[in-house]
């Protein structure tokens, strides 16, 4: 196995991903980031030179569990205190998994400001993947605000809240193209839109040779949006999803959520003299305020002669799926299976079942997101340093609950919990238990509506047991998660849609030890507190770097 050492400089930088100008923070200058490349069993060596003047950072490796290295997962408030303005941290980690991940930072909603790429593990030399492909691209799905990181964080904390509203645009690669016609679009910023790059234009996703077959790793790092992902007269077989094989399934569109990634294999079979659209739309809210991603596959001249065709295709972009079709998003959640002989199937049963209830509430007249009940914020000496250091004033001993009252639970008119409160919450797991949790997902009263959350788990992949419609009924839908277990099938993944009105189950073996965060990817939504801690196993942890212990009770002390 080989080391891979990077050296990252974390700057702002103007940049015109989508034809407007705006800060974007950036790695050596790039925004999104480069593509990692490693294979199986290698060690990871990052350098995160943190740059920004007035502005902490932390970089998540995202679907790489960290086992032995829990305080490399890149946390700030869970795993590490963030890295300051001017200092340097080095990130070290084996990659012990192949397939498809991504990296973003973990700070605040410091992702949304393009702080992310995607992170790519191989099958080591000598080992055959279950399927053949010609040629690899990577697919990186963001969606685009022109206002700063700090004005959506900031608003969304205010009272009354002032939400980061719907994106600007839906970036492929992180390209893509605002339209500043209307002139309210440009907020009277005329000189930054349509300040036209380099970067600016309909981005080419790849030059496909005709008859080849091509994989595209596909990962979403959107801060809202759920998508639909295309490619204009092509189908996409689904061959991976998060680093396991699955059971490979034709679609038109693949439904991609926020955390997730897709390895498709796509074949050039069409008409070769002209080019086709990728396209990403937004599903599962409105789509009217955000234009389709956009991004151009070309086909090189046959025969070898020429190079790829200039051209942008004049047909329109594909309009994607109806944007409120839950009932299709949910038939292809459910489409997904391992792999045979690929996947360790799940144990048969869990010995410990949270069920999570999602609320929006307004607790102190701030709008919060609660997961029954508690709103996560995270403690000024992160929970891996305080748990470890048994520092138990760092964080609320009282464990958060582990069900919510489901008999008198009505979804659509969920009552505020009784315990309403922010707090440095967390479920402390037994050690090499098989932990089952089942998200509930509510209307929220205030608007009517219900989203699709993904929720993401560091430091573990979870078997997916099930998506069901409307209200989890333990008794009967308990035992069907049972023989879902037992039939074997089960996905694996480190994220999983919540569809709106609907529950989802999965099941996991707590043996990890760390602290890790289990939360919806929606940057907006866990900045507003919807996610969990996790502790199992904390005391076997080896010491701890010193690195990650500069903040909170633990700053300036020598362990
Ligand atoms: Cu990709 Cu905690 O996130
Ligand atoms: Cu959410």
């Amino acid at each position: 196995a080989k080391t891979h050492h990077h050296t990252w400089n974390i700057t702002y930088q103007y940049k015109s991903l989508d034809c407007f100008r705006k800060l974007a923070v950036a790695i050596n200058g790039e925004s999104p980031g480069p593509t990692i490349r490693a294979t199986q069993g290698d060690t990871l060596v990052v350098t995160v030179h943190n740059m920004l003047d007035t502005e902490n950072t932390a970089i998540h490796w995202h679907g790489i569990r960290q086992i032995g290295s829990p305080w490399a997962d890149g946390t700030a408030g869970v795993t590490q205190c963030p890295i300051l303005p001017g200092e340097t941290f080095t990130y070290r980690f084996v990659v012990d998994r192949p397939g498809t991940y991504m990296y973003h930072a973990h700070y605040g909603m410091q992702r949304v400001a393009g702080l992310d790429g995607m992170l790519v593990v191989s099958v080591p030399d000598g080992v055959a993947e279950p399927f053949a492909y010609d040629g690899e691209h990577t697919v990186l799905l963001m969606d685009w605000w022109h206002q700063s990181v700090y004005e959506q964080a900031v608003g969304l904390a205010s009272t009354p809240m002032v939400f980061v509203g719907e994106p600007k645009s839906l970036l492929i690669n992180g390209r893509g193209v605002f339209n500043c016609s209307p002139p309210e679009a440009n907020n009277g910023g005329g000189a930054a839109c349509n300040a036209f790059g380099p970067e600016c234009g309909w981005p080419t996703l790849f030059t496909a040779a005709p008859g080849k077959t091509y994989r595209l790793r596909i990962g979403s790092l959107t801060s809202l949006s759920s998508l639909s992902f295309e490619i204009e007269g092509h189908t996409m077989t689904v061959v991976e999803a998060d680093g396991y094989y699955v059971t490979p399934v034709t679609v038109k569109n693949l439904f991609i959520y926020s955390g997730e990634t897709y390895s498709v294999l796509i074949t050039a079979d069409q008409d070769p003299s002209r080019s086709y659209w990728a396209a990403s739309n937004v599903v599962s809210r409105d789509p009217t305020k955000t234009a389709p991603g956009r991004a151009v596959v070309r086909y090189a001249a046959a025969g070898g002669g020429g190079g790829a065709r200039s051209d942008d295709p004049r047909t329109p972009p594909p309009a994607g799926p109806r944007w409120n079709d839950t009932a299709s998003r949910i038939a292809q959640s459910r489409s997904f299976a391992a792999l045979p002989g690929h996947v360790e199937p799940p144990p048969a049963r869990p010995d410990r079942v949270l069920l999570l209830l999602n609320t929006q509430d307004k607790i102190d007249n701030h709008t919060k997101w609660a997961i029954n009940g508690i709103s996560l914020s995270f403690p000024a000496t992160p929970y891996l340093v305080a748990m470890k250091h048994n520092l138990h004033s760092e964080f609320d001993q009282r464990p958060p609950p582990d069900s919510y009252d489901h008999r008198s639970l009505n979804i659509s008119q969920p009552p505020s919990p009784a315990n309403l409160a922010v707090s440095h919450a967390a479920y402390r797991l037994a050690f090499g238990s098989v932990v089952d949790v089942v998200l509930q997902n509510t209307m929220i009263p205030s608007n009517r509506r219900s989203e699709t959350h993904p929720w993401h788990l560091h430091g573990h992949d979870f078997w997916v047991l099930g998506y069901g419609e409307g209200k989890f009924v333990p008794e009967v839908d308990g035992p069907r998660l049972t023989n879902t277990a037992a039939r074997g099938g089960a996905v694996m993944k480190n994220t999983v849609a919540l569809h709106p009105m609907g529950w989802t189950a999965v099941r996991f073996r707590a043996s990890n030890p760390g602290v890790w965060l289990f939360h919806c990817h929606l940057e907006a939504h866990v900045y507003m507190g919807m996610g969990v801690v996790f502790e199992e196993g904390v005391e076997m942890v080896s010491r701890l770097p010193a690195s990650i212990m500069g903040c909170g009770r633990t700053k300036g002390h020598h362990y």
